[in-house]
C-alpha cells in the first residue's frame, strides 16, 4: 500500500479515556502484548488516578489506540507507561499523533521531560521514539516478565523561553 493511503482523517482525535473505553483498550492490550499486560482492573485504577492520564486516539467513537502517562509527586519527569495501537490501525500516523498529544498533556501538567522504557527488540517503537526526539540513556536488564531487557529513553521538552529564542 502506498504511504499516505489511510492517513489520519480530520475526524481523528485524541481525548481523555472514559470508563466506556476500557473494553476497547483491554482488547488492544490483549492483541498487541504477549506479556506485561495491563489488566482491566489496573486500567480502571489509572483512569481514576490523579497521578495518571489515560488517553485514547480514534475516529469518532472508535478507539484505535491508547497511551498511559504517569506522574510522580516528587518528579517533574512524566513517564510514558504504555502506548499501543490496534494492529489494524498501525503505520497510519496514529502512534506519532498519540505520542505528541501525550507529551503536550504532560507539559500541561508541568512536566519538563518524558521518560519511557521499551524492549530492546521493539524496533518499531524505538524508531518512533528516536524520530520524536527521545534518546536512550540506560539499559535495564531483566526488565520484562520474560526476562527481556529494556532501553530507557528520555525527551526533554523545549521550555517556553527556548521556543521564544527560536
Ligand atoms: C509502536 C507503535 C505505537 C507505533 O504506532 P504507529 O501508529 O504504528 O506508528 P506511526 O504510523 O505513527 O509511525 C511513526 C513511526 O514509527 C515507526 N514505525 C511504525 N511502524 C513501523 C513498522 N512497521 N516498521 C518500522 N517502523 C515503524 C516509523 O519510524 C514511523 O515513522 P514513518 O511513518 O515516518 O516511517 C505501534 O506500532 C504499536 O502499537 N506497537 C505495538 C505496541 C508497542 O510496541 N508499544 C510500544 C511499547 S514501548
Amino acid at each position: 500500500m502506498a504511504r499516505g493511503v489511510g492517513a489520519p482523517t480530520t475526524a481523528t482525535s485524541v481525548r481523555l479515556a472514559s470508563l466506556d473505553d476500557l473494553a476497547a483498550i483491554e482488547a488492544i492490550e490483549t492483541i498487541v502484548f504477549d506479556s506485561d499486560r495491563l489488566s482491566r482492573r489496573s486500567l480502571r485504577y489509572y483512569l481514576k488516578s490523579r497521578t495518571a492520564l489515560l488517553l485514547v486516539v480514534g475516529v469518532n467513537d472508535r478507539v484505535s489506540g491508547y497511551s498511559l502517562v504517569a506522574f510522580r509527586k516528587d518528579s517533574q519527569r512524566a513517564r510514558l507507561y504504555s502506548i499501543a495501537l490496534d494492529p489494524a490501525e498501525q503505520r497510519r500516523g496514529l502512534g506519532r499523533l498519540l505520542l505528541g498529544a501525550s507529551e503536550r498533556a504532560a507539559m500541561a501538567r508541568g512536566a519538563i521531560a518524558m521518560r519511557l522504557e521499551v524492549r530492546v527488540d521493539n524496533a518499531r517503537a524505538i524508531e518512533l521514539y528516536e524520530k520524536s526526539g527521545y534518546r536512550g540513556f540506560a539499559v535495564v536488564e531483566d526488565y520484562y516478565e520474560d526476562g527481556a531487557a529494556a532501553l530507557r529513553f528520555e525527551k526533554e521538552f523545549a521550555l517556553p523561553s527556548d521556543r521564544e529564542a527560536l
